[in-house]
């Protein structure tokens, strides 16, 4: 591994949050996102402007980006489904805009309710519809490249012809990588990973964006860092889950891998001590069961390790 700086994107106000069922007060997510960017988080999902029937904990979005700080070092993402969520969105003052759409049939009739085909063309008249002047930032959710639900693995053929279709579409956008039910293996991760970067790696660029069903999340992260991936999504305390894909459990937690490139010696530029502040926050709030393995380590242990002295000599937080 030769790389010395990654780029972790925090996804919990988005995916976090949308698999919980009991609704988080406006002011909580509105702290949750504060306390990320306050953690050192460039960029981040600030949540979606779907449907509220589809997903009721996402149905106050434009108060909650009224009610934001200014974040001036923050690129705030939300997603959107289709062009209403984008009309919406913008109209909230949103910059950075999240296409979802899956590489499988099944599952993204399950997650919009149409076909791929349908998605596809839904984006490119959204994009001309809202963004004719190629003003706003987009990145392309592309759930589903390893493994369905409903269909179980992804063909990487499938992958890179869902891809040769939406990547002329429009010039600089970036491409999540999505293990949308967190059952890819290692070598699958790699090997798609470095697909994507050698054949469209000159046009596009390429984030991977994972879950830890399988418990292969961390192994994951390194699989697609061996590949050149260099940006990696996560979520505070191991929040999330699509509620359209049964049986997919949280994200990568975004404390582990943190603390993973900290060990590494890899820069992430975020400040592990208030990224776990933020996590025991909205676990409190949201009664959550989630975790993760840099939680369970006694704090002045944790920042022990860091700093390379005995646990005995560091204040315990
Ligand atoms: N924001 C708010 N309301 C929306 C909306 C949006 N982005 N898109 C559609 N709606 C409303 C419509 O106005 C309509 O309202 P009405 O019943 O009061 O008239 C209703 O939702 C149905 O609209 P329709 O276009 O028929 O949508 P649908 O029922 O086929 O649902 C989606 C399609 C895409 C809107 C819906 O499935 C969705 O929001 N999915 C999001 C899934 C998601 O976020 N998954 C997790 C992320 S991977
Ligand atoms: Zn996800």
């Amino acid at each position: 591994m030769t790389a010395t700086e990654v780029e972790i994107v925090e996804v919990g106000p988005r995916d976090g949050l949308q698999n919980i069922a009991k609704f988080i007060p406006t002011e909580v997510k509105i702290d949750l996102i504060r306390r990320i960017a306050d953690a050192g988080f460039t960029r981040m999902e600030l949540g979606s402007f779907v449907s509220p029937k589809a997903i009721p904990q996402m149905q106050d979005m434009e108060a909650v980006m009224a009610g934001l700080p200014p974040m001036p070092t923050v690129a705030g993402m939300t997603l959107v489904p289709n062009a209403k969520g984008a009309r919406r969105a913008v109209a909230a003052g949103v910059k950075n805009l999240i296409f979802v759409l899956s590489v499988s049939e099944a599952h993204n009739q399950s997650n919009v309710r149409r076909s791929t085909e349908a998605s596809i063309a839904d984006f490119k008249a959204m994009l001309e519809e809202i963004d004719p002047l190629n003003e706003l930032t987009i990145r392309v959710g592309l759930a589903t490249c390893f493994h369905c639900p409903f269909d179980g693995v992804t063909d990487e053929g499938q992958v890179m012809a869902m891809l040769e279709k939406i990547i002329p579409l429009r010039e600089g956008m970036d491409y999540a990588i999505s293990d949308t039910t967190g059952m890819a293996t290692p070598a699958h991760v790699k090997s798609l990973t470095k697909r994507c970067i050698d054949t469209f790696g000159g046009s596009a660029r390429f984030g991977f964006h994972g879950h830890d069903t399988a418990g292969f999340g961390i192994a994951n992260v390194l699989a697609a860092m061996d590949s050149g991936i260099r940006s990696f999504d996560t979520s505070v305390a191991g929040l999330g889950g699509c509620p359209f894909a049964p049986g997919a459990t949280g994200n990568i937690p975004s404390e582990d891998v943190v603390y993973l490139f900290q060990r590494l010696g890899v820069t992430t530029g975020i400040d592990l001590e208030k990224l776990l502040d933020a996590g025991t926050m909205i676990l409190a709030e949201s009664g959550s069961p989630m975790a993760s393995h840099a939680r369970a380590i006694p704090r002045a242990r944790l920042f022990a390790d860091l700093l390379g002295i005995p646990p005995s000599q560091a204040v315990a937080a």
